[in-house]
């Protein structure tokens, strides 16, 4: 299995997802102001994944405090809590993560410093283990939605580059594919930043899953072409109205989906259901460089000073959405009343 985010006695390693698909690299990140950088830089990228790595960094951080008494680590926790916290805004993966932590270390209050340390790690490595269980649980509910051969589309990387293994919309149609189904896979090729050709396109070729590389703009003419039987994407942040953040250009191919009356699905975990969210618009959208549209493998593709936009994300209406695949199980509108009562159901556990 692909090793995307990992703890060791270093600190935290991961695959170098920018430096995908030509060169398989591993870098690992010694300082919790380092994984900070690769969280922001995209070394890890992906909901899941950086709700993991955030996890680890903090646990990395308070392990190195030199903090003499409970007071002066409560500080330094707030630090680094802070330093993470403001990498990337959409994916509420990011402050889920940095909440569980939190929640752990006042649990610990009264402890020696020693023992804190280490039930942080403990408890940023048993949410890499549960991250897993969650995307297996996902493909287990999800596999059944898919059909039985033929396309399936899928926006940007939401495989095992995005979480800590196996994935979470490639999660569901790898359990499809191990079930016998014939499935084969379009992947946009996702612009700016390419996750659908260099990491979707990437993972599954190593795993013999067939799969087709297509420009985003292209996905309209391939449905009309009666080539695609469902679309499933992951998502970085789930209102509670069922309103789905995901990567940029999902909300297009949302609305290619139901004019060619084809299913969409939303598979994610239930850290990405942010129930204090009751709708899409309150979502903050990360803006990014306007170098990634401007430029591509380092060559200029815009001319100088003209204005760009670049909004990482775009947020899906609900209306939209066939079905949102989770690990306790499968909501469809009306989604406020399904979302709640998924949000009483019992978590997977690892
Ligand atoms: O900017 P990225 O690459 O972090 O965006 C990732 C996505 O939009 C994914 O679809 C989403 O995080 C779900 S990953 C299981």
């Amino acid at each position: 299995m692909i090793q995307t985010v990992e703890w060791t006695d270093e600190g935290v390693r991961f695959i170098d997802q920018t430096r995908l698909p030509t060169e398989e690299v591993y870098v690992t990140c010694r300082s919790y102001e380092e994984v900070a950088v690769a969280i922001r830089d995209l070394i890890v990228r992906g909901a899941p994944a950086i709700g993991v790595a955030a996890a680890m960094g903090v646990a990395l951080g308070v392990k190195q405090s030199s903090a003499a008494d409970p007071a002066a680590l409560r500080r330094q926790f707030d630090e680094i809590a802070r330093v993470i916290g403001e990498t990337r805004p959409t994916a509420v993966n990011l402050f889920w993560a940095i909440r569980r932590m939190r929640e752990k270390f006042e649990a610990l209050a009264g402890q020696p410093l020693p023992q804190i340390k280490t039930a942080l790690v403990a408890e940023a490595r048993q949410m890499h283990l549960e991250d897993i269980a969650a995307n297996q649980a996902m493909g287990r509910h999800g596999a059944a939605l898919m059909p039985a051969s033929g396309g399936v589309l899928t926006h940007c990387n939401a495989g095992a580059l995005a979480t800590c293994g196996y994935g979470t919309a490639l999660g569901v149609i790898r359990a499809a594919v191990d079930a016998g189904k014939k499935i084969h896979v379009f992947a946009d090729e996702t612009r700016p930043i390419l996750q659908g050709a260099r990491l979707t396109a990437w993972e599954l070729t190593k795993d013999g899953i067939p799969t087709t590389v297509i420009a985003d703009n292209m996905a309209g003419a391939i449905m009309r072409q009666g080539k695609i039987r469902a679309v499933v994407v992951g998502a970085d942040r789930i209102a509670a109205n069922g309103d789905v953040a995901n990567k940029i250009g999902t909300y297009t191919v949302a609305v290619l989906a139901k004019e060619h009356q084809i299913p969409f699905y939303v598979a994610a975990p239930w850290s990405t259901v942010d129930m204090n969210t009751s709708t899409g618009e309150q979502i903050p959208i990360e803006e990014r460089s306007p170098k990634e549209i401007t430029h591509h493998g380092g060559k200029q593709m815009a001319p100088d000073g003209v204005q760009v936009e670049n909004p990482a994300f775009d947020v899906t209406p609900h209306k939209y959405v066939t079905a949102i695949i989770t690990e306790r199980g499968i909501a469809k509108a009306p989604y406020a009343e399904a979302l709640k009562e998924l949000a009483a159901a019992a978590p997977v556990t690892a």
